[in-house]
């Protein structure tokens, strides 16, 4: 077994850095279209055992990351309460949440089995296939979930969650603690399946007020942790965020890593932290997409501010479609042969 990503995440330095990047399977890989022309949706794809497991082990295949990622998406939780989601090309997620917001007290406690079953049977088949590598699960946290859902189709600034959890209080605490349990059971569910690690995106965390971030980020990542650690101590989990301002200093209490979005510096996050939990990160996307020499200075900067922490790396966020193969090659390729001290 490839233990590069385990050992950082149990703090402990590797003499090589590990690197996935955030949408390793997705649309810049030819392989992936060839797959997703055969279905009418992405979401039914998403709900394809078959499908999940050969786009989730394409990026590995092709470009041999330390670890791969279950093929799904965040939305899935919603689409699993029943709430209509599609995605529009040019448009993004739209998600039809007019009557369900009126109702918000009869949203479903459970996870509908169908829908979410075939992603666990997918886990259990990628177990099977790759052996020598870890596999990560993951899920959104609750406010980028509830983003999805309140805002229904995402405005910029996020207006229109904001709006409505000043307005609504009591409905939007409902609605964060509902979210909460379906993560965690999601998540349960993806270890039970056999998933090694876990990563919570909390890609929209960054625009809320000091109080907001508290309740509504913060406080619910903690929970969501405690509770998956009550039932699988040992498990690691990576929380991915844009903000980093409000975060709490005993974080290594209850996650292992945090995955750093490119407007963080590493390097202070580093010190911040003093040195007491794993980073993740932050190559900008836009760099991948780039190439040639900026791409690798940054790429090598990236790696000697960080040789000497546990250290992932990653993209600040997910590749972009637009993205050249011969510059992930060449990625993984530079961060594989910057050698660590151990
Ligand atoms: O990382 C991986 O390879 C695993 C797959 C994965 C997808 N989505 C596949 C996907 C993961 C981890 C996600 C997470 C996700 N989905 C997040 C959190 C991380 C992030 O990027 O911020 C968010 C916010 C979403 C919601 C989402 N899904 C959006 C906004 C979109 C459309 C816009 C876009 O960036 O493509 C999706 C669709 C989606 N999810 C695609 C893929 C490969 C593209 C579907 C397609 O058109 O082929």
């Amino acid at each position: 077994m490839n233990k590069l990503i385990l050992d950082n995440l149990n703090y402990k330095i590797t003499e090589e850095t590990p690197v996935w990047l955030m949408r390793q399977a997705g649309r810049y890989m030819k392989e992936y279209h060839i797959v997703k022309n055969k279905f009418n949706s992405f979401m039914e794809m998403c709900k394809n055992s078959d499908a999940v497991t050969e786009i989730t082990l394409q990026p590995i295949k092709k470009f041999d990351f330390d670890a791969a990622i279950i093929f799904s998406d965040i939305l899935l939780i919603l689409d699993a309460i029943d709430i209509k989601v599609e995605f529009i090309p040019g448009k993004g997620p739209v998600i039809e949440n007019l009557e369900s917001l009126k109702t918000i007290k009869l949203l479903s406690r459970e996870l509908n089995s169908d829908k979410v079953k075939p992603c666990y049977k997918a886990i259990k088949n990628i177990k099977k296939e790759l052996t020598d590598k870890p596999l990560i699960g993951f899920s959104a946290a609750p406010w980028t979930l509830a983003t999805y859902y309140i805002e229904g189709n995402i405005t910029k600034d996020l207006s229109r969650i904001k709006s409505f959890s000043y307005k609504n209080s009591k409905e939007m605490n409902f609605i964060i603690d509902l979210f909460s349990d379906l993560i965690s059971q999601h998540l349960i569910n993806q270890i039970e399946a056999g998933v090694d690690l876990i990563q919570i995106f909390d890609t929209h965390s960054y625009q809320m007020d000091f109080y907001m971030h508290h309740n509504y980020s913060t406080r619910q990542v903690k929970k969501i942790a405690k509770t998956v650690r009550e039932k699988y101590p040992n498990i690691p989990i990576i929380y991915y965020s844009k903000n980093f301002q409000f975060l709490d200093k005993e974080a290594n209490n209850y996650l292992n890593c945090l995955s750093l979005n490119s407007n963080i510096s590493l390097k202070e996050q580093k010190e911040y932290f003093e040195g007491n939990i794993c980073l993740q990160g932050n190559l900008d996307p836009y760099l991948l997409v780039e190439g040639g020499e900026y791409m690798i200075k940054e790429i090598k900067k990236i790696l000697s501010e960080m040789k000497d922490n546990f250290f992932i790396f990653n993209l600040g966020h997910g590749i972009l479609p637009q993205t050249p193969v011969e510059n992930v090659f060449k990625l993984v390729e530079t961060v594989k042969s910057f050698k660590r001290k151990v």
